[in-house]
């Protein structure tokens, strides 16, 4: 499915604050962050990479050796900083809205997209991979199913909501360029723009 160019230009135009990617592990927020910034021309960031990159370590590693609040305060300090670092795509780990500065920042300085997926395919992309923590401290399935229930009033605040199937990625990726036209053009321009 082609991009509308105009929408793209537009877009380009408007956008004067990183676009920040939330919502649940296995969502799909990194393969539509890399999509979005390679058909914006932005560069991409992926907060759980700046903080392993940080601290040297991986995040099982972190959450293991120091605890889950240490990886917050780390998560908090790296989406701060980056949401400083003018006009990128920035995928925030699934739990960063946890942290009320965190989604005060997200609000104030960011165009925040919530990437949202139904439970099964959360289910199936994590179950991939080693990589989360929080899921290896019970049923994975209830341990989605709980988190999502807490988080989704806060992942809701953002102004963008994008629907992440099992779908061809690139109808994902058009309805995030679809809808960040239509939030962007409602919005007044800037000085800036
Ligand atoms: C977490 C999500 C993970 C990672 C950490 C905690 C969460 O990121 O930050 O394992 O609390 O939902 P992804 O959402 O990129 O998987």
């Amino acid at each position: 499915m082609a991009i509308d160019e105009q929408k793209i230009f537009s877009i380009r135009t408007r956008l004067d604050r990183p676009v920040a990617l939330i919502g649940m592990m296995g969502a799909g927020k990194t393969r539509l962050g890399r999509m979005l910034s390679d058909t914006l021309n932005l560069k991409f960031v992926d907060s759980d990479e700046e903080i392993e990159r940080a601290a040297g370590l991986t995040i099982p590693e972190i959450f293991e050796k120091f605890g889950e609040p240490y990886f917050r305060d780390g998560e908090r300090r790296v989406i701060k900083r980056l949401l400083d670092q003018g006009i990128q795509v920035v995928s925030t780990g699934g739990g960063a809205i946890l942290n009320t500065d965190t989604v005060a920042d997200l609000r104030d300085k960011a165009v925040t997209i919530w990437v949202k997926a139904d439970l099964a395919i959360m289910l199936e992309r994590t179950s991939k991979n080693d990589k989360r923590p929080l899921l290896k401290n019970g049923n994975p399935e209830d341990i989605l199913r709980q988190l999502s229930e807490a988080r989704y009033p806060i992942y809701g605040q953002a102004p963008i909501c994008v629907e992440s199937h099992s779908g061809p990625a690139e109808d994902i990726l058009v309805q995030a360029v679809d809808k960040l036209y239509v939030y962007l053009t409602r919005q007044p321009l800037t000085e800036a723009s």
